[in-house]
């Protein structure tokens, strides 16, 4: 265990410069080395990159107390774990530096987004609504229900984050950018030699992350503790562009395309829990809710994916 510690220190040391301390929760800032790719690399014209404000700025008050309550739910979602929770995973995983980091969806850039209508759900979703999405499918959990503590919370703290930002404007760095499908059909293979070099010394040989305790502080890709099949994460095309512009951590925009959407199909052909949606029939529930961007249904590694 000891031993364990140390190497994952050692490692933070080496890989990181000693920026990011994934232990503790916390990611560099955007300004630290290693998160080089600028805030306006999609920069609509005249557009400005969008700064949140420092959190030494949070009200020394009730709101703040939310704002607080929210960001502490961001960095350690398994505060909430076995009530609206049911894997590893914690928001910041994936949506870097508390939430703030440009090309890694950040929460300011979500914001002022919504209400909007969404293809998945075919509504008009709410905030409350999108985050009660993230956590069906990215936390394979339950959604907080509008008015309960957690949800508000974190909705707080999405706002005040926002401060200053403008309303219904694209802001640049919003989201994961999309990265053009290179000019090699994606492959799983070539993606495995990709993770070997690239993310197996963080993640594991396996896939399923790291812990120190019951604590993951390299979260897993995929199995049980992962995000599941109807989790945005599990389509290749979204998934390679969180991996070029965000991994490996400290080093996001190092992969090349081909290399980003090879490891993505990689990652996304093993098994995860059920899409929250299945009908009780693999064909249908492909059809219905799945496309040509997932391998859900597919024969990977001899086994039908969502099929155990
Ligand atoms: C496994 C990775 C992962 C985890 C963990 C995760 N998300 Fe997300 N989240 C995504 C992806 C991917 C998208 C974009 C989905 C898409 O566009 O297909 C997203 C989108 C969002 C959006 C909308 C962003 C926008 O600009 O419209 C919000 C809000 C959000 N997530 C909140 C959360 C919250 C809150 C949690 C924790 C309860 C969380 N997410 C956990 C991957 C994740
Ligand atoms: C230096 C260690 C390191 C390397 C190398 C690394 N990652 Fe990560 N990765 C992390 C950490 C830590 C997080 C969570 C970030 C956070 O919470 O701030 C993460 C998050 C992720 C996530 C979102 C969370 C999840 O579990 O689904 C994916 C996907 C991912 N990494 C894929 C990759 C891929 C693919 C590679 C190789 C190209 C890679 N990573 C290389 C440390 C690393």
């Amino acid at each position: 265990m000891i031993k364990l510690v140390v190497n994952l220190a050692l490692m933070s040391a080496v890989l990181w410069g000693g920026v990011a301390t994934a232990q503790q929760g916390e990611t560099p800032t955007p300004e630290a080395p290693g998160q080089q790719e600028p805030a306006g690399t999609s920069s609509p014209q005249g557009i400005q990159p969008f700064t949140p404000p420092p959190e030494s700025e949070i009200p020394d008050d009730e709101f703040g107390a939310m704002v607080r309550r929210g960001k502490a739910l961001f960095m350690d979602s398994q505060q909430m774990r076995g009530t609206y929770v049911n894997n590893g995973l914690t928001c910041a995983n994936c949506h870097l530096d508390r939430g703030r980091k440009p090309n890694s969806s950040p929460m300011w850039g979500a914001w002022t987004m919504y209400p909007a209508y969404r293809g998945k759900t075919g509504r008009v979703d709410t905030m409350a609504e999108r985050i009660q999405g993230c956590f069906e499918y990215s936390m394979n959990g339950k959604a907080p229900p509008v008015g309960s503590e957690e949800l508000t919370a974190l909705m707080t703290y999405f706002y005040w984050m926002s401060t200053g930002a403008p309303t219904r404007v694209e802001l640049p760095g919003r989201g994961y950018p999309e990265v053009p499908k290179p000019a090699q059909e994606p492959d799983p293979a070539r993606g495995e030699q990709v993770f070997a070099a690239q993310c197996a010394i963080c993640h594991g040989e396996d896939g399923q992350g790291r812990k120190v305790g019951d604590q993951y502080v390299f979260p897993p890709l995929w199995g049980e503790e992962s995000y599941n099949w109807g989790a945005g994460m599990h389509r290749i095309n979204t998934a390679a562009a969180f991996i070029k512009h965000n991994m490996p951590l400290g080093q996001g925009g190092t992969l090349s395309d081909q290399e980003a959407w090879d490891v993505a199909s990689y990652m996304n052909s093993h098994e995860r829990p059920q899409d929250p949606r299945f009908t009780g029939d693999l064909a249908e529930t492909d059809k219905t809710f799945h496309d040509e961007q997932c391998h859900y249904g597919e024969e990977m590694h001899g086994k039908v994916l969502g099929g155990s």
